[in-house]
């Protein structure tokens, strides 16, 4: 495993500052640690409270690069643990409410304030915040427990001790599937206002541009860790294919004891197609590119495993396959990921 992580802020190199400027909705982009993360300059006030988030024995973290399939395992996994009846009236809240985004601040603390509306209404549910911390951190000592967690902040930006009180499951998905899916997010949230082409956007993507990157060593540190009693890694593209065994498997992990009838219902509650009708709804529409939703989708998109193969041009192609050889940690990730 990682040494001591040392969180320290440096330049950006001339190629991931001409990349970021691509995103001409984006805060000040900063990198930092020796892995290069990229976050927003937000980063910087915020990484000691994600340092010394205080974990609890029952906290369960849904930890995943961006674009991995994070929101459908937050709802099942939050749904597992409070609604296996599907009778709770919470369950009718905002999930980012019930299941607040550890690390949010550093994407979103700029566009607060340019999108005062979006802001009034997170804050309807905190309203004693008194900004002595980031807003979700907030969030989720409020939140009531037990606590689902999501975040996209890799092992090194949590708690040492993370392990030895929380549980975590880690999302894993074929990385060509994250980057379509991640350039559709980019073009979709107004805030992010992407203004380059998806060939651009491959080279953000593999020259660690995008947000909460580089990819593979978010995807290395949980995997050197799959074999700890208090991580659980599931597979996008297993998941997909076969939800009954997946599910049972996290039930496991969890201890929730749901009966086979309660999974069932479970399966077909966090459908693609269930999840679409309900969380459209809940999401703020002022921040959508309107015209772009209407051509390519909302955020529930596809859903799909494997889309790539139709999507990439064989350059394109070439060159990610390439880059998975130099970089991914170890090809069983691969495998797992072509024979779900
Ligand atoms: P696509 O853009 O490929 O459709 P995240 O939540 O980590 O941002 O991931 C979003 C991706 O997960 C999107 O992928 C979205 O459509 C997909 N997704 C969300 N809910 C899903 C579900 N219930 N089943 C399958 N895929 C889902």
């Amino acid at each position: 495993m990682e040494g001591k992580f040392n969180p320290e802020f440096t330049e950006l190199s001339p190629r991931v500052a001409e990349l970021s400027k691509l995103f001409a909705g984006r805060d000040e982009t900063v990198k930092v640690g020796p892995e290069g993360w990229t976050y927003l300059k937000a980063m910087k006030t915020r990484v000691n409270e994600y340092l010394n988030f205080e974990v609890e024995k029952s906290d369960v973290f849904v930890n995943s690069f961006p674009k991995s399939g994070t929101t459908w395992t937050q709802e099942l996994v939050w749904t597992m643990r409070n609604n296996p009846n599907l009778d709770n009236p919470s369950s009718k809240l905002p999930l980012t409410i019930r299941a607040p985004p550890l690390g949010r601040e550093i994407a979103v603390d700029h566009y607060m304030e340019a999108y005062p509306e979006y802001a009034q209404k997170i804050l309807e549910n905190y309203p004693a915040y008194d900004q002595s911390c980031g807003l979700w951190v907030y969030a989720l000592k409020k939140v009531s427990r037990p606590r689902t967690i999501k975040t996209h902040l890799p092992f090194c930006f949590l708690p040492p001790t993370l392990l030895e009180k929380g549980k975590v499951v880690y999302l894993i998905r074929d990385p060509r599937d994250v980057c379509i899916s991640y350039h559709h997010h980019a073009r979709l949230f107004a805030h992010m206002e992407y203004m380059g082409t998806f060939d651009q956007y491959i080279d953000a993507f593999i020259e660690d541009a995008v947000l909460w990157g580089p990819y593979w060593p978010h995807v290395r540190q949980a995997w050197s860790r799959r074999d700890h009693p208090n991580v659980h890694i599931i597979f996008y593209e297993r998941l997909r294919k076969n939800r009954k065994e997946e599910i049972t498997k996290v039930n496991n992990f969890l201890n929730t004891k749901l009966t086979d009838e309660q999974i069932e219902k479970v399966i077909q509650y966090t459908s693609f197609e269930e999840m679409k009708i309900r969380e459209e709804h809940s999401r703020p529409q002022d921040l959508v590119d309107q015209n772009w939703a209407d051509k390519e989708g909302g955020f529930f998109r596809r859903g799909e495993a494997g889309g790539w193969k139709n999507v990439l041009t064989q350059d394109q192609k070439n060159k990610f396959e390439a880059w998975i050889e130099k970089n991914c940690p170890d090809m069983e990730i691969m495998q797992n990921i072509l024979n779900a």
